[in-house]
């Protein structure tokens, strides 16, 4: 499916996209109803104008989700994101869609301290990316920030389980509710950030049988990622599931290997390069005739 006229006057072909309607956050909301969801979910990561252009046409929601820091920028977690890089990636992600919801990560330190604070991060955040919806990770604790939020005309996805950002308190990134007390707080987070407002919910690296609980007792869609199939849809970060990195967590499934595709088209072009090989008269200007 192309819903997309290429404008051949630019360089790079930019896709001028025809008019339509994108995906709301109240029809993400709706695709669950009395507990059930008929279409799950489709999200993935993005970070990039071009990737937003090829994910588009396939994904229900596309999430510039802060695991940039360590995807594009290198960083060791997902704390030193900045607000400055969370804008510009949102923004080119914006341009390269049409029709997903494209929502935002909230970084680190830019929405913990009170609601207000989340409150002018998030408009920022909209205000310069043109996004639909944020996403800020915490469970009861955010549940009130939450509210504020959406009362305010901010629609938000809520993020519980493993949350990246708090690696420091965690002691890790491995998969939680192993333990009784831990696996009943994630229920709880999950409906306190569902009581809130939020219009899904992402749970990342939990026990399947948790994940099946929340899925089944939590009002807003959950959206899993090393949780359940029977979430209400399902997220992955890109990079990971086109198998760009050769290191992936247990719940990635990889639907391509691009790390070595690409790795085999540099050694091409280095070794035509070397051998004078490239370029040829097909990719030479000449004198008309
Ligand atoms: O930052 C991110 O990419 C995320 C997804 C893994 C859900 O939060």
């Amino acid at each position: 499916m192309s819903t997309f006229t290429i404008d051949t006057s630019t360089s790079r072909a930019t896709p001028t996209p025809v008019p339509g309607k994108r995906t709301t956050a109240p029809a993400i909301r709706s695709r669950k109803s009395e507990g059930k969801t008929e279409q799950p979910i489709v999200m993935l990561t993005a970070y990039t104008m071009r990737m937003a252009q090829l994910l588009d046409p396939h994904c229900d929601v596309l999430l510039v989700g802060d695991s940039l820091g360590q995807v594009i920028y290198g960083l060791p977690s997902t704390i030193p994101v900045t607000m400055e890089m969370m804008c510009a990636h949102g923004a080119a992600v914006v341009r390269g869609s049409w029709h997903a919801l494209v929502a935002v990560d909230m970084p680190f330190g830019s929405y913990e301290a009170s609601p207000e604070q989340a409150f002018a991060s998030a408009a920022r955040i909209m205000k310069e990316t043109g996004c639909a919806a944020v996403k800020l990770e915490g469970g009861e604790a955010m549940a009130p920030t939450i509210e504020f939020l959406t009362h305010r005309g901010i629609p938000v996805i809520g993020h519980v389980g493993l949350t990246p950002q708090a690696v420091n308190v965690l002691g890790g990134y491995g998969a939680r509710g192993r333990e009784q007390h831990e696996a009943a707080k994630i229920i709880l987070d999950a409906q306190a950030v569902s009581d809130g407002g939020a219009f899904c919910i992402v749970l990342e690296g939990v026990l399947e049988d948790i994940a099946n609980d929340v899925a089944r007792s939590v009002a807003a869609p959950i959206i899993g990622i090393g949780a359940s199939a029977e979430c209400d849809g399902q997220v992955l970060v890109t990079e990971d599931m086109l198998g760009l990195f050769e290191r992936t967590p247990r719940f990635v499934k990889r639907y391509d290997d691009l790390a070595a595709r690409i790795g085999e088209a540099a050694r091409s072009y280095a070794q035509e390069v070397r051998s004078r090989s490239f370029p040829t008269a097909e990719q030479t200007y000449r004198a008309k005739s």
